[in-house]
């Protein structure tokens, strides 16, 4: 079982720009803690979930959106890097941080990410739509960055009166 725990906004580690993950770090620690991951984000139903959603203020988060077949796709992105942007998506966006909160946000429809594995080899990944997004969306944790700080100053107001309100009514939890 994952003893990890999903912290939610307005918590300061998500809003604290997390350390690169060392080459010493790539360890057998480090795989345990990717598979708690994985099962937290699972069990939470998310499809991205970033190493600061957990408390630990490092630059790494794990992804899996399933292919068009509905197969299972679980990938890990350590120290990620976005070198390449095209185009643009809106679409609603959510984050197991601010449960219950789902509202559009204006992404780039393909982006290049450069990263390592869980055994810190390096790669490159060309990726649209939705896993787009969501790397986007993830590396923007490991940056200190939420999704609110991408919605446009309207969305963001309407989006902080309604965590105001989950929060009065205890169900920010
Ligand atoms: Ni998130």
């Amino acid at each position: 079982m994952s003893e990890l725990k999903i912290v939610l906004y307005p918590d300061p580690v998500l809003l604290t720009i997390g350390k690169p993950v060392g080459e010493e770090e790539f360890n057998a620690d480090l795989e345990k803690t990717v598979a708690d991951m994985f099962e937290t984000m699972h069990s939470a139903h998310g499809v991205g979930l970033a190493a600061p959603q957990v408390g630990i203020s490092k630059r790494f988060f794990v992804m899996d959106i399933a292919d068009e077949e509905g197969r299972p796709n679980p990938l890990a992105f350590f120290n990620p890097e976005i070198i390449g942007v095209e185009g643009e998506q809106t679409g609603d966006e959510g984050c197991l941080s601010f449960p219950g909160l789902y509202q559009q946000v204006r992404r780039d429809m393909r982006v290049i990410v450069r990263a390592q594995d869980v055994k810190g080899d390096r790669f490159e990944m060309d990726v649209t739509e939705l896993s787009a997004r969501c790397v986007l969306h993830e590396t923007d944790h490991c940056d200190g960055i939420v999704f609110l700080d991408r919605m446009s100053p309207l969305k963001r107001q309407l989006a902080k009166r309604k965590i105001k309100r989950l929060q009065n009514t205890g169900k920010w939890e």
